[in-house]
């Protein structure tokens, strides 16, 4: 039985990321999203987490990704992270068109986050991670 490629369920999960994003998109400046920021958030914190800790840091100790790859990575989640949160607290002091602004900012850099990643991650991911390390990452990655 075939396996799909790590790199393979990454992208899955980006798009199901652009899917959530586009979700809330579509619903500014409508009662429902800031619920559906919160949707993307959780799930892009759970995402950001498991590449963290299950891709990142072993293809860093391999040395297949550079220190400087990795710190840029982190940085981007970080970056995002902390829009989303602002986005949210616009929303919950009343000021959605506060929140509505910064969405095209955050649009960018996700986009350009998972391009990095995609194009960075993905070979590395298929190559550079040891059986126990891919088998780790696998499972999280299939459970969410
Ligand atoms: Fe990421
Ligand atoms: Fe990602």
């Amino acid at each position: 039985m075939s396996e799909d490629a790590l790199s393979a369920l990454l992208v899955r999960e980006h798009r199901e990321l652009d899917a959530l994003f586009g979700a809330y998109l579509a619903a500014l400046g409508s009662p429902g999203a800031a619920e559906r920021l919160a949707d993307f958030d959780r799930r892009f914190r759970s995402h950001a987490e498991v590449e963290e800790t299950r891709a990142f840091a072993p293809l860093a100790s391999a040395g297949s990704l550079s220190p400087a790859a990795e710190s840029a990575l982190r940085l981007e989640h970080v970056q995002i992270r902390e829009l989303c949160s602002i986005s949210a607290s616009r929303y919950g002091a009343g000021r959605p068109e506060e929140a509505r602004a910064l969405a095209g900012n955050l649009a960018r850099r996700i986009a350009s986050h998972q391009e990095r990643e995609e194009s960075l991650l993905c070979p590395l991911l298929d190559s550079g991670l040891g059986p126990e390390p891919a088998a780790l990452l696998r499972a999280k990655i299939s459970t969410g």
